[in-house]
């Protein structure tokens, strides 16, 4: 399973920055910034809520990613999966995450396209190729991992 909505609860309104404020706090440097990636540390508050409403029993990292334009066909750097969530899709029309596989002679064929809900936790894998289609503004999402979202994919 490449992709999997999660019945947690959602994050409240009051403990979630503005864009404004994200873009404001420290800079995450793993991974390396891009012209069409940006990672943030996350508030206090919000790993305070993570650490009681969502269930990561062992060490995890949380950042706020800013995406905007098209982000190329990769595999991430040093994680298996991710937990995210979105706030903003970053456009009016719709953005669809791909999944790819490649064929025969090695061209990319697109086995998946979803196109992800803001306010929803969701788990992706990101050790198989993918993509995000055009965003002409910015999308601004928490990205979690740790060592127990892998077993999320098992069901
Ligand atoms: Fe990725």
């Amino acid at each position: 399973m490449l992709y999997k909505e999660l019945d947690l609860p959602a994050i409240p309104n009051d403990i979630i920055p503005s864009k404004e404020e994200i873009s404001n706090s420290t800079t995450d440097t793993i991974p390396k910034h891009t012209s069409f990636y940006q990672t943030f540390q996350v508030n206090p508050e919000l790993h305070k809520w993570l650490k009681d409403y969502i269930n990561l029993t062992d060490e995890y990292k949380a950042q706020f990613q800013f995406l905007t334009n098209h982000i190329p066909v990769h595999i991430d750097y040093g994680r298996t999966a991710v937990l995210n969530y979105l706030f903003e899709t970053g456009s009016i029309d719709p953005v669809y995450t791909n999944f790819y596989s490649k064929d025969k002679n090695d061209l990319l064929d697109r086995t998946h396209k979803i196109e992800i809900p803001c306010y929803k936790w969701h788990v992706l894998k990101t050790n198989h190729l993918h993509d995000v289609s055009y965003i002409p503004g910015t999308r601004v999402a928490l990205s979690i991992w740790a060592s127990n979202i892998n077993p999320w994919f098992v069901s």
